[in-house]
């Protein structure tokens, strides 16, 4: 009789990913999040991580690569089409996070349980001829939504935006948490990681260098003119004429525009958002492990400037971002560069809060 109950409850663990435990879901801590219902297949203990969007050009690369990170226990899977088909195909892979899907605005709370992190590729992409604010419109009431589910059911989770214009996006998350009263400014942060990564690989083809050596901080936001790459601070230690840092910055830029272009209507970067998406979620990971010296740039609340969120370089740990660093000494182009930012960043903050105060 015992024997026929631990088969059926084997059996219940195999197909778990397609028929997630819903009943016994918990907030925070949950208890049906505990080991012996969602590891089934053993490994180390890791963080609770969601995906919101998982079906999409982002989130499809981005849930095959968090199945891989070894940080990862247990990998739900949201979106409003396609999770079973994302979920099975993903769940097969042989690494240790458990994967489990859920579909639709009534599974949104049970995929939020519990989780240490959410990430949110959730929304449209551009396409030729738009610019990231074009999609406010869409893209704004999708973000509202799935930070008023996360208030609601993992409010102490690390939060990752990626969907656009995240200059206004991050903004309406904050607005929906104050809201809710469990805003938290260091577990808020947008991911301007491809811009960043963008700069590492252009900068290292002008330098000859191996992009993995090379770090640029890039600052500010992530749109247009707002994405300001620091080249006077790049690491290692290098120079370049005034060409040369025209060029990269707006090489820079304009990157997610060059996507768009050469995908022709196919939506915008995914492949690459995916690998600088889950670089940043690592990071995240590790600090909240307690690793020390994580440092990357994001879009955050902060006080670098008159502003009340700017991407700067933070330093991520157990709670989120535990220090974010000054822009440190600009050179004249630069100090124009910032004041333009600054300009266009005003107005996508004001935008995302009135969305959300309306
Ligand atoms: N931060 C960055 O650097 C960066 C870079 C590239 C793209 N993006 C942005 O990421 C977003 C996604 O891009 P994509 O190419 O993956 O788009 P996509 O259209 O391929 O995928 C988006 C996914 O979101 C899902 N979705 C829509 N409404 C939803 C909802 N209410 N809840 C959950 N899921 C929902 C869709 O079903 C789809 O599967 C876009 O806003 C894009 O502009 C950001």
């Amino acid at each position: 009789m015992q024997q026929g109950a631990d088969i059926q409850q084997r059996i219940a663990r195999i197909s778990a990913h397609l028929n997630p435990p819903t009943n016994h879901f918990q907030v925070e801590g949950a208890s049906s999040l505990l080991r012996d219902v969602c590891r089934a297949k053993g490994g180390s203990p890791g963080f609770k991580v969601a995906i919101l969007g998982a079906a999409g050009g982002i989130g499809q690369p981005l849930a095959l690569l968090m199945k891989t990170n070894p940080l990862v226990s247990v990998l739900h899977l949201y979106d409003v089409v396609n999770t079973p088909g994302v979920t099975s195909d993903i769940s097969h892979m042989d690494t240790s996070a458990v994967v489990r899907g859920f579909m639709g605005q009534n599974q949104l709370e049970d995929a939020l349980t519990g989780m240490d992190l959410v990430i949110i590729p959730a929304g449209v992409p551009r396409k030729p001829g738009m610019t990231r604010d074009d999609l406010f419109n869409i893209n704004a009431g999708i973000v509202k939504t799935l930070s008023e589910g996360i208030a609601k059911r993992c409010p102490k989770a690390i939060v990752n935006v990626i969907s656009n214009p995240v200059n206004s996006t991050v903004p309406i998350a904050a607005e929906v948490f104050k809201k809710a009263g469990t805003y938290d400014p260091k577990r808020l942060l947008g991911v301007t990681m491809l811009d960043v990564v963008r700069a590492n690989t252009f900068v290292a083809e002008v330098l000859g260098l191996d992009p993995r050596e090379v770090n640029v901080p890039v600052v500010g936001g992530h749109a247009g003119v707002t994405i300001l790459p620091l080249l006077s601070q790049v690491q290692p230690a290098c120079s370049f004429t005034q060409e040369e840092t025209e060029y990269l910055t707006s090489r820079i830029q304009n990157g997610g525009t060059e996507v768009v272009e050469a995908k022709a209507g196919a939506g915008s970067a995914t492949l690459s958002m995916a690998y600088a998406a889950v670089k940043f979620a690592d990071a995240c990971l590790r600090g909240l492990r307690g690793d020390a010296g994580v440092v990357e740039c994001a879009f955050v609340s902060s006080q670098v400037t008159e502003l009340p969120f700017f991407a700067s370089r933070v330093r991520l740990g157990r709670n989120g971002v535990e220090e974010i660093y000054t822009l440190g000494p600009l050179n004249e182009y630069e100090r124009v560069g910032l004041e333009k930012a600054k300009k266009e960043l005003a107005g996508s903050i004001d935008k995302g809060v009135a969305f959300v105060r309306k």
